[in-house]
């Protein structure tokens, strides 16, 4: 595999396995011309996303799932389309400019009802939200926030994940400014991830993979 024939691949992907609507397709443009960063999953994880979120909950789709980094909004659309009927997903946003931008586009998308932003960084918000929640009601977790602070997310999130429900996070093999290949100790969301992927991986509860599909997808599952 090279730099060139990795590119093309992604671009593949996202051409056979992409398609989105006209405010998903335009979402990312919009955010950084609002000033938002230009940081978002590609079109064809997003549909992972929503595949994943519906295949828990018995095959009906996530009652209650829990994402950690907004952002724009883009990929809690992705989830909030493949959650049950009546299913919630609660999204965790530090920055408030991407919290307001977010909200308006779950408007947009028609997913108010079903879509709530918890304002804050995700290690103070997560520890009343497990309270709030209790064990064993979440159906799907998605990772995005601060990739340092993954293992973190996990130790927290973890009792609340169902027995069937999944784990999924972002950025597992790398992002923009680091790759997975890398040396350890030069870069802490390098280390992060890697830390993550085999705390999970050497979790006897959870069954884990990493698939190589635009920075690195983390799947697991939780088996009891
Ligand atoms: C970055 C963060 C992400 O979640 C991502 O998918 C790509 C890049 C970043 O912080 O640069
Ligand atoms: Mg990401």
């Amino acid at each position: 595999m090279t730099p060139s024939r990795w590119d093309a691949t992604s671009s593949y992907l996202i051409d056979v396995f992409g398609a989105q609507d006209e405010q998903l397709t335009t979402l990312s443009p919009r955010a950084v011309a609002a000033g938002l960063p230009d940081i978002a999953v590609s079109p064809d994880v997003g549909r992972l996303l929503k595949l994943l979120t519906g295949m828990t909950g018995d095959g009906r789709g996530a009652r209650l799932a829990i994402e950690l980094g907004t952002l724009a909004g883009y990929s809690g659309i992705w989830i909030a389309r493949g959650l049950a009927p009546g299913g919630r997903l609660i999204t965790i946003e530090s920055v408030p400019a991407h919290a307001d931008f977010a909200q308006r586009e779950f408007e947009t998308a028609g997913l108010s009802g079903s879509v709530e932003i918890r304002r804050g960084a995700a290690l103070q918000v997560l520890p009343a939200l497990a309270q709030e929640v209790g064990p064993g009601s979440v159906d799907l977790v998605f990772l995005d926030a601060l990739k340092r602070e993954y293992s973190d997310y996990f130790r927290l999130l973890r009792p609340l994940i169902a027995p069937g429900g999944l784990l999924v996070a972002d950025n597992v093999l790398g992002s923009g400014s680091w790759w997975i290949d890398e040396p350890a100790g030069r870069n802490a969301d390098r280390d992060g991830a890697d830390r993550f992927n085999h705390l999970v991986a050497a979790d006897p509860d959870f069954e884990a993979v990493a698939v190589p599909i635009r920075e690195g997808v983390l799947i697991a599952r939780r088996m009891r």
